[in-house]
This record gives C-alpha cells, sequence and structure tokens, in this order.
C-alpha cells in the first residue's frame, strides 16, 4: 500500500502522516508538501529516518508535476490535506485560497482519474475538508452530513467548492473518493496563528491576548490526534462517495475557553491566579465571523465505531505542556515572515 498525503508538513498532516507510519509499518508513505509558511519539517523529525516515508517538495497548483509524481509512484491513495488554512490571511489574501484550495484540489483529482482510469479497484482519494463549509449556527443545532452548504469567508468558500468538485469526479468520472468535515482541531505542532497556539505564545511573553468582538463566538474544539484516527478509520472503512462529520461533542465560547487556558497556563508557568487573564483585550470583529459551529458526528460513530479519547480539559493541558516543552519549535515557527505577518494582522485592531 503507497498512500500519497498532501500537507504532510502542516499541522494535521504532520499527526496524520506520523500516525500511518507507525501504525502501519507496512505501508509506504509519501508526503507530498510546498513548505509554505505553515509547512515545517521538524513538526516530523521523529518519524523522518523512516524507511517506508519519503518526503517530495513539491506543489499541488502545478498540474504537470503532480501528473508525473503519479505516473512515477502508481499510488494505491491520496489523502488531501494540503491547503491554505488561516481564516484572517483568507480575508487579507483571498486569491491564494482559490488558487491552492481549489485549483490545487482538481489537479490532484486530475492526476488521480487519468493515472488510476485503466483501474480503480482497491484505490481512494480522500479529501479532508472542515465544518466551515455549513455556515454560521444560531443557538441551537448542530451540522450534519446533509446540512446545505452556505460558506461565509473565503477559506471556507474555497474549502466548500473543492469538496463539490470532489463529489462531482465520483459522480462524473467515477473516482473512488471520501469526504470528512471535521470541527477545529487543536494539539501539538499547530501554527500560532490560530486561537490556542497563539494566545499560548502570547501568555508566555505577556502580550495582549486579541479577542475578536465579544469572544462569544462558538467552537467545537477536537484534539489532532482524535481527527488523525478517525482519518484512519474513513479512509479504510469509510464507504466510497459518502461524506462522514467529525467532532468531539465540545462547544466553548471563545471567552470560556480563554479563562480555562489563561488558568492552566498560570498553574504551569507558576504565576498567581488571574494573572494571565489580565492580558484578555477585546478587539475589532474579525469580518464575517461565524458565530457558532457544532458537528453531530453520530454517522461516524455508529457506522465506523469512532469516538474521541480524550477530554478537553485534559487534551489542552497536554497541548499547553507540549507548548512549554518545546519552546525551540515555538521560538523557530515564531521568527521571520510570521513577525510581519502578526504586526500587520495586528496592527489596527
Ligand atoms: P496547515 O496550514 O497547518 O498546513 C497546511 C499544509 O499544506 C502546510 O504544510 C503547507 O505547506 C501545505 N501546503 C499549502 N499549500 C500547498 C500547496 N500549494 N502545495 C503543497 N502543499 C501545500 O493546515 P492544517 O490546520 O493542518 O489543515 C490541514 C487540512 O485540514 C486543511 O485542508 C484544512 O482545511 C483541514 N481542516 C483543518 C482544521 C483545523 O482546525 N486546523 C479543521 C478541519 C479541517
Ligand atoms: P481560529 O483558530 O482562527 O479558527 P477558525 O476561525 O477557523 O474557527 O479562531 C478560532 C476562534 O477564535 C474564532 O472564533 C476566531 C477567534 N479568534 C480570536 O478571538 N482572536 C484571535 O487572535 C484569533 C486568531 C481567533
Amino acid at each position: 500500500m503507497h498512500i500519497l498525503i498532501t500537507g504532510g508538513a502542516g499541522f494535521i498532516g504532520s499527526h496524520v502522516v506520523r500516525h500511518f507510519l507507525t501504525r502501519y509499518p507496512s505501508y509506504t508513505i509519501t508526503n507530498l508538501d510546498s513548505l509554505t509558511y505553515a509547512g515545517n519539517l521538524a513538526n516530523l523529525r521523529d518519524v523522518e529516518g523512516m524507511t517506508n516515508y519519503h518526503f517530495v517538495k513539491g506543489d499541488i497548483t502545478d498540474a504537470d508535476f503532480l501528473m508525473s509524481l503519479f505516473h512515477e509512484h502508481r499510488f494505491d491513495g491520496v489523502i488531501h490535506l494540503a491547503a491554505e488554512s488561516h481564516v484572517d490571511r483568507s480575508i487579507a489574501s483571498p486569491t491564494a485560497f482559490v488558487v491552492t484550495n481549489v485549483l490545487g484540489t482538481v489537479n490532484l483529482l486530475n492526476a488521480a482519474k487519468t493515472c488510476w482510469q485503466s483501474n480503480v479497484e482497491g484505490k481512494r482519494f480522500y479529501h479532508i475538508s472542515t465544518d466551515e463549509v455549513y455556515g454560521s449556527l444560531g443557538n441551537k443545532g448542530m451540522f450534519t452530513e446533509e446540512t446545505p452548504y452556505d460558506p461565509h469567508s473565503p477559506y471556507s468558500a474555497s474549502k466548500a467548492s473543492s469538496d463539490h468538485f470532489v463529489r462531482s469526479w465520483h459522480d462524473t468520472f467515477g473516482l473512488p473518493v471520501v469526504i470528512s468535515n471535521c470541527s477545529n482541531n487543536y494539539g501539538s505542532f499547530q501554527f500560532p496563528e490560530k486561537l490556542i497556539p497563539l494566545f499560548i505564545n502570547n501568555i508566555i511573553h505577556n502580550k495582549p491576548l486579541p479577542v475578536y468582538g465579544k469572544g462569544e463566538n462558538i467552537r467545537d474544539w477536537l484534539w489532532v490526534v482524535d481527527h488523525a484516527e478517525a482519518i484512519d478509520v474513513i479512509y479504510h472503512k469509510g464507504k466510497t462517495g459518502d461524506t462522514y462529520n467529525i467532532g468531539g461533542h465540545n462547544e466553548w465560547s471563545n471567552i470560556a475557553l480563554i479563562r480555562l487556558l489563561c488558568r492552566i497556563m498560570d498553574t504551569k508557568l507558576g504565576r498567581a491566579a488571574g494573572e494571565s487573564e489580565k492580558l484578555i483585550t477585546y478587539v475589532t470583529d474579525r469580518a464575517g465571523h461565524d458565530l457558532r459551529y457544532a458537528i453531530d458526528s453520530s454517522k461516524l460513530q455508529r457506522e465506523l465505531g469512532w469516538v474521541p479519547s480524550i477530554t478537553f480539559e485534559k487534551g489542552l493541558e497536554l497541548t499547553v505542556e507540549w507548548y512549554l516543552s518545546h519552546g525551540e519549535w515555538l521560538s523557530n515557527v515564531t521568527s521571520g515572515n510570521y513577525q510581519h505577518y502578526y504586526e500587520e494582522m495586528y496592527a489596527g485592531r
């Protein structure tokens, strides 16, 4: 079994690569990543020496390159995670999201279709997507696999578009696809532009914690290791052509989550109770900010038997401990490009 994982140097991708390499030593895993600001080979240092692992630096927006990669390697499966993934960046520079998330996905679909056309038996194209394609919920209800798409940000619109293309390659060309839509992930190796690692880093450095709007927006958080396990289950047992929602039934308003994070950080850093909360600063809300996400993952639990393994309180504590014990990783990724981005993003808020 030879699987191509795209975006394997990113946050979730690196967990998926590690999971497949260690759980399935007989598989060959090729990690294709163009190493944007979000891609970091240090995320895979512990597994990069494994003989069944290969890294290829390449861009999914390059159709010719993809076609020759597929012809050279004859992959049995694709797990596609490569994407531009940050909503705030998609508001600042939307075009990169269309190019990578939409065109890049279509290039991959084309390469798989061309290479597999003689025989799709045993093949699988697994597209990793987000719950943000469903839009925003009010106070009640959850996203199911039947919820109509209603994306609001350039990021979620590009992911929604890519999901439609993946389904169309199944319906039109018979490509054996499967899709999952997951809620917000947290855990080790997440780039500190996303809420949890950004705030951990700012607390360490006594910098303000920029809470958008009133902090009342709600997200449904899942530990990234549980997402990787769900991806394994869906890759091996999911029904071709189907969609699976992944989530931990774990809704938190941003402000409640931030207060919990501040309490954990105070304890771990040996600071007085309430010290980190003083850094909370309310800033201008994100444009088009979705109010609430909540995932109904009962189909995945019922049909494929997946369940999350850890409570949020425990997962968040493990996550804080990881960032505190990986100061070098954090300072490496918070220098350079990122510094510049941070100054621009928060300057006017
Ligand atoms: P990330 O930004 O941490 O990583 C993305 C990776 O893709 C990086 O390694 C980057 O170098 C690579 N990449 C970007 N453009 C590329 C290109 N043109 N060619 C090749 N590689 C390229 O993202 P993440 O948070 O790990 O998300 C991974 C996937 O999971 C994305 O598709 C995202 O939409 C989806 N997802 C993320 C979350 C979340 O909470 N982070 C939740 C649900 C779904
Ligand atoms: P984020 O981690 O960017 O994930 P997403 O937008 O994909 O859900 O943001 C999570 C929530 O935290 C979201 O409601 C926006 C909010 N947020 C802040 O309040 N301040 C920040 O600096 C960031 C990055 C996010």
